[in-house]
Formats: C-alpha cells, structure tokens, sequence
C-alpha cells in the first residue's frame, strides 16, 4: 500500500513540474518555484569537482590613476559564467535556446569576487553593482556586473610627467578556494577597451590577463584564484610640458640672463631674487601635485637644484657688484692675476676686456716707473679712452680695469659651469633613464 502511495505522489509532482515547465520559453512562474527552498549561500553542486566560474573578459568603461594615493581606478563590465542545475528550467529538447529567466543579484548565488589588491575596505557584496542574473534552460548562467575597482597601485614617477605605468588589478573569490570555485579566464581576448572613454591624461598601451592560483599564508593547503588584470598607461604629458618643464627652461634662461647683465648692475639681484620665488612657486606646485615617494622625479630634482644654482648665482652677483662698486684703492690680488692670461680669457670670451685691462694695467705701470711724464705713449695710440683720461686718475682707471675684469670673470666663469651643469644633468636623465 505504502509504495503506491509514494509513487502516486511522485508521479503527481512531476506531472506538476512537466506542466510548469512545459510551456515554451521561460515563464515567470518559473522563478517561484526554482527559488522556492533555494539556498543563495550554497554553492551549485551536481558536477563532479568544483564549481567553474569562467570570466569571459573585462569591457573596459575608463580607467584612471592617481598619484597623491598611488591607486589605480577602473569601471568596467566584467562577462561570467558558470552552471547551477538547481536553475535549469526547461529540457534540451524542446526549449533550446528560448531565452533566459531573469533573477535579482542577491537572490540566486553569485561568486564572492572581491578586489585582493583593492584601496578600499574590500566590501565585498558592494563592490559589484546589482545587475540581474541571467538563466538558460539547461542552468547555464550568465552575469555581467558593472564593477568599479580601486587597487593599490606602486607608481614610478622618476620621469614625470613622460612616465608609463604599469598597474595589476587581481580579482578573485574571496572565501572560495579553487577547490569549490574554482575561476577562469576564457580563451580570446581577456580585456576589451574600445569603447572606454578616452581619459584626458593616461592613454592606455596594453591590458592583459592572467590566471593565477596560488596558497596565502593565512589558509595553507588550499589553492586561491586571481585574474591579474595588467594595464600599461602612458601619460599624455601635453599640458605638464607648459606646466612643468617650460617654466624650468625658462627659470634657467633667466638664470644665464643674470649672469650676462652688466656686472655693476643692482638689477642682477633682482632678477635673481625674482628668479629664486619662481623656482620655489614650482616646487610648491610640483609638492602639491606629486606624492611623497622613495624615489624623486627628476623633474623636481631639477627644480630644486636650480633653486640652489639660483641662491650661488645671487651670491655671485652679490660679490660681482661688490667689486665694481665704487673706485678701488688697490688693485686685484696677485693670486687673481692669472685670469687676465691670453688663453683664459679666450676662453671666457673675455678677450676684448682683457686687451682693455691689460693696456690700462700696462699704462698703470709705466707711468709708475717712468714718473707719469713721459709714459703711456704706444699705450695711448692703441687705445684712444686712455688719452682721454687725465693722468692721475689712470692708476685708479687700471685698477678698476682689473676688478671689472675679474668680476666679468666670475660671471662668466660661474655662466660656464653652471650650463655645463644644465646640460649634462638635462643628458644624464633624459638619455640614461
Ligand atoms: C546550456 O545551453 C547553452 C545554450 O543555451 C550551451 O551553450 C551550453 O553549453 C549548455 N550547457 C550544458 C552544460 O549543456
Ligand atoms: C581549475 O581550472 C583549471 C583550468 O581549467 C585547471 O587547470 C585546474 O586543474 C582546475 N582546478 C581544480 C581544482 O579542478
Ligand atoms: C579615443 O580617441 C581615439 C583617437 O585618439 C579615437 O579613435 C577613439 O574613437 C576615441 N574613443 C572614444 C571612446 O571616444
């Protein structure tokens, strides 16, 4: 008695489920019945092994870094599949390919995918957005959430701002072991981007993907899977070569300005001044824009030595002014004397300057030995501004030739080294790194 009782039951439950389900296309009614003693926590079982969760590729919206937190942030569709047999709905034979039962995101089971390298407190439900959940007849199930992802990301910013970064996004299940859930990437083409947003300063070089598995130290003995999402972005530099690098030529053009200015000019101290609140101005701009790093980008360090180059260059227009200020007594001191050599000064470019101060030296002496009577006649016919002065000033005369000279001198010298520095600086970071 009992067994047929049983069996009269079964029979009516499955007529039950025929007629539900018999009807072509998925049926709303569907829905009720597939959920009904559903467990969303529990993952889909019926095959052998664990579960597959195939990611067919990341639809890239925009992507974007940024430098003060050292993240890298990405909107994206990521494509999923996997097969939950407590979710097919019709048979192969008559319904094939006849659509898709819709479920809300939370009320059927989903993946726990989380960022592992994420910025944020991974929360882990809320990190994808709440998309439906897409079911085929034979319990093929289909999503594709919009995520939004933050992940820590080491910059290197030595060539800012021409540098190229390479940043990872992994995304795994975060509770599921490759044991049960176990994620992989489809074949083909990991990340599409052709549609994503142009951004206005990073264009993007390259997205690949991997698939990695492997043991955390928090849980030895089980196997976790990341899809490592790499990105290659290029910085389009154009507005940070008006920003950046042009006001450092020009700091610099300025610098060479102030050491080519007449020596005796108190505008070289201004203009240096000037100078030195501009360099500092850009490196507040540079500090404000630019996260503390281990490494510093060259840029900044061409900033900050052109700050100390211009605080050397008003201490030398400081010295330079002093030596022609006024008329001195006394003439340059004899250690300074082998500046006013032939080859030095040609090779300063002093070399008109240098005719002057020593024919006005020559004339100093000759009337000093020869008692200023008779003297500075062949002296005189070279150079006419000698003839002009009258006779006791002409001691003074070459003695301010002299520090005129040596102070040129300095500026020159001080203009020499400090282009050669420029420029071998300028060749050892744009042609080394
Ligand atoms: C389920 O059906 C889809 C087509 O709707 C097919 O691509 C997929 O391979 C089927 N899966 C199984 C396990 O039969
Ligand atoms: C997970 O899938 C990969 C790729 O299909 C496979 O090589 C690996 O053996 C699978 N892992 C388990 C535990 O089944
Ligand atoms: C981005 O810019 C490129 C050319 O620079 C253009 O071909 C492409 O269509 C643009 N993409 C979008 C989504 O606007």
């Amino acid at each position: 008695m009992k067994p047929s009782i049983h069996s009269t039951v079964l029979f009516l439950f499955v007529s039950h489920f025929s007629v539900q389900f018999g009807s072509a296309g998925p049926n709303p009614e569907h829905r009720k019945i597939l959920l009904k003693g559903y467990d969303k926590i529990a993952i889909p079982s019926g095959e052998a092994g664990p579960i597959r969760v195939q990611v067919n590729g990341l639809s890239l919206n925009s992507i974007d870094i940024n430098e003060k937190h050292q993240t890298i942030s990405l909107q994206a569709w990521l494509s999923m599949d996997w097969i939950d047999p407590r979710l097919s709905w019709g048979t192969e034979t008559k319904l094939e390919n006849d659509g898709y039962l819709h479920f809300d995101h939370g009320e059927v089971w989903t993946p726990d995918l989380a960022v592992f390298n994420g910025a944020e407190s991974t929360k882990i439900l809320e990190f994808f957005g709440k998309s439906q959940v897409l079911s085929g007849f034979n319990g093929s199930v289909i999503w594709v959430p919009p995520i939004k992802a933050t992940a820590h990301c080491e910059l290197n910013l030595k060539r800012w701002p021409h540098d190229t970064q390479t940043c990872e996004v992994k995304i795994g299940s975060w509770t599921y072991s490759e044991d049960e859930v176990n994620v992989t990437l489809a074949d083909g083409p990991a990340v599409n981007h052709e549609s994503t947003l142009n951004n206005t300063e990073w264009e993007l070089l390259g997205a690949e993907a991997r698939r990695e598995s492997r043991e955390y130290d928090c849980c030895p003995g089980s196997n976790y899977v990341t899809i490592h999402y790499k990105f290659t972005l290029h910085r389009k530099s154009c507005s940070y070569t008006y920003t950046a690098v042009i006001p450092l030529l020009l700091i610099i053009l300025i610098n060479v300005v102030v050491l080519l200015l007449p020596k005796n000019r108190g505008e070289k101290l201004t203009l240096g001044i000037f100078n030195f609140l501009v360099a500092t101005i850009f490196l507040l701009y540079l500090s404000s824009k630019l996260p503390a790093l281990d490494h510093t980008p060259l840029i900044v360090v061409m900033y900050g030595l052109n700050l100390i180059f211009t605080a050397i260059i008003i201490a030398v227009s400081a010295v330079v002014i002093n030596f022609t200020d006024g008329t001195p007594i006394r003439g340059t001191p004899k250690w300074t004397h082998w500046t006013f050599n032939r080859t030095v000064a040609s090779i300063f470019c002093l070399k008109s300057l240098q005719k002057l101060t020593n024919a006005k030296r020559d004339g100093r002496s000759y009337s000093f030995k020869t008692g200023g009577t008779a003297g500075n006649g062949s002296v005189a016919m070279e150079d006419p501004m000698l003839v002009e002065q009258p006779k006791p000033k002409e001691t003074d005369g070459g003695n301010k030739a002299e520090w005129l000279y040596l102070a040129a001198f300095v500026d020159r010298l001080t203009l020499h080294i400090y282009l050669n520095v420029c420029i071998s600086l300028f060749f050892v970071f744009y042609i080394m790194f």
